[in-house]
């Protein structure tokens, strides 16, 4: 679907990143011929993950208005059409019809110059209460700077979500919604409903110079087509004296308990707890890191037709220059363990993109290294469950491509540690079991231990055909089970 514009091909050479009053139609064309003429380089590049999603090439951040629609799941992501590093957002969009395998679609959203727009920030996709598939987004412009005078806008698209036109209500929310007070960083709204109420949540922080104050607002809507919202104040303020702001919240229903996310301009916060719809207020019992890793942030996430919920997070971290910078992280679907721990594992979907498997069972592992030649490739997965037994420490690792670097993980019972990442990680009295997942995908290291801890990284991509070495240390571990599967390309 993605199709040649030959003519507007000829233009990019020439295009400035935005031109001054141009209409979101021409600025989509540009776009999509800067994306066009870029995605071969990007495409050959050797370290570009297969089976993360990427835009065909260029820059993307975060995942935006993930909506399963009409029998598809739709993503869309910020994207900056004219190169791989960060500039002017646009909303580049893709669709799955089983979470394993994707297409690209026509880039969503553009910038109306026209109306005095240069950027279009994070948000939502939703249904209004119309029927009518709606995006909220941030729109930034030369008179709308993000940091204190941003407007929220709408976009009402066709029931393929692929066309959307700007909502003639623009703006949906401004600086008028609060009601006098003054909001900074002011951005991302999330819609959600609870009963029969529809809800708005926007990032944000109450304090000028930037320390302290990074709060939650929340807005409830007074029509049925989502183009008038009531300020209703603070759902949420953060309690960390050193967050600066609370980019991309998202909150909702899991099980019996409402969850919030929140992007701090540092790890992704987490909170679970009781929400008060006829106060509007947030009362968090407990918190908790999303992914430990440097390179997952902006999370955002999508209710699937069963009831359950899944979250993509932006990874972030590669080098420039290759044509393409940023992908999404694989789908994950939340839950809850019993213990009550927010529980994250990678989308079952993801089993169909599993070559052949290699697989051992119970080996005992001891300070001599046991090695276990992996398929020859970089894109892979690789699941384990080992029992720590008497050992006081159980190691991993594989080479990869960089100077004599490796990929590590290790493990002692409280700690996890992958490479240079450490995470907390507690065993429920009298069990000494990981469990663990681990995704390669060229220059992505995507960890889930124990259903809990997550940890996102980029890495230089493994040379193919190498193996995996685990080592205990202080005493004896067993392998229940080792497998290894060469990951195929989910495009
Ligand atoms: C998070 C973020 C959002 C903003 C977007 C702009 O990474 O800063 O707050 O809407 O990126 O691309």
């Amino acid at each position: 679907m993605f199709q040649t514009r030959h003519v507007a091909l000829l233009a990019v050479a020439l295009s400035p990143l935005y031109s001054h009053g141009e209409t979101a139609s021409n600025a989509l064309v540009r776009a999509t011929a800067a994306v066009e003429a870029a995605a071969p380089r990007a495409q050959a590049d050797s370290t570009r993950p297969i089976f993360h999603i990427t835009a065909p090439s260029q820059w993307i951040n975060d995942p935006n208005g993930p909506i399963f629609y009409q029998g598809f799941y739709h993503l869309f992501y910020q994207l900056h059409p004219f190169s791989d590093a960060s500039g002017p957002k646009y909303w580049g969009h893709v669709r799955s019809r089983d979470l394993a395998k994707w297409e690209h679609l026509p880039i969503a959203l553009a910038p109306s110059g026209e109306a005095g727009e240069t950027e279009v920030w994070s948000g939502c996709c939703t249904l209004n209460g119309l029927g009518q598939p709606m995006i909220f987004y941030t729109s930034i412009g030369p008179d709308k700077p993000a940091f204190d005078h941003a407007d929220q806008w709408a976009a009402i698209g066709t029931d393929d979500l692929v066309h959307w036109q700007k909502s003639p209500a623009n703006p949906a929310l401004s600086d008028a919604t609060n009601d006098g007070t003054k909001i900074y960083d002011w951005r991302d709204p999330f819609v959600f409903h609870d009963g029969n109420k529809t809800f708005l949540v926007l990032g944000g922080s109450l304090n000028e110079s930037k320390g302290g104050q990074a709060v939650v607002n929340i807005y409830e809507a007074e029509n049925a087509g989502l183009t008038k919202w009531k300020y209703r104040g603070v759902l949420f303020q953060l309690p960390d004296a050193d967050a600066r702001t609370s980019e991309c919240p998202n909150f909702f229903k899991l099980g019996d308990e409402w969850v919030l996310f929140v992007s701090p301009y540092g790890k992704v916060q987490y909170f679970v707890g009781d929400f008060d719809a006829t106060t509007c207020r947030f009362h968090p019992r407990t918190r908790g890191v999303l992914d430990y890793g440097p390179n997952f942030y902006a999370p955002n996430t999508m209710l699937v037709p069963d009831g359950r919920r899944l979250v993509w997070g932006w990874v972030n971290g590669f080098p420039g220059g290759r044509g393409w910078n940023g992908c999404l992280s694989v789908p994950r679907l939340l839950s809850f363990s019993r213990d009550g721990q927010l529980r994250q594992n990678p989308a079952p979907q993801l089993e169909k993109l599993r070559g052949k498997e290699t697989g051992w069972n119970n080996v005992i592992l001891d300070s001599t290294a046991a090695t276990f030649p992996l398929p020859a490739t970089n894109t892979l997965e690789i699941a384990m469950e080992i029992d720590l037994q008497t050992a006081s420490r159980v190691s991993f690792s594989i080479p990869n491509g960089g100077n004599n670097s490796q990929v590590t993980l290790s493990y002692d019972g409280l700690e996890l540690q992958v490479m240079d990442v450490k995470a907390p990680l507690t065993l429920p009295k009298g069990d000494r079991k990981l469990k663990l997942r681990i995704f390669l995908d060229r220059s992505v290291l995507e960890v889930f231990a124990n259903e809990t801890v997550c940890v996102t990284k980029t890495i230089a991509p493994l040379e193919p055909g190498v193996s995996l070495a685990i080592r205990a240390e202080g005493g004896q571990a067993r392998a229940k089970q080792i497998q290894a599967w060469p990951m195929k390309t989910i495009w």
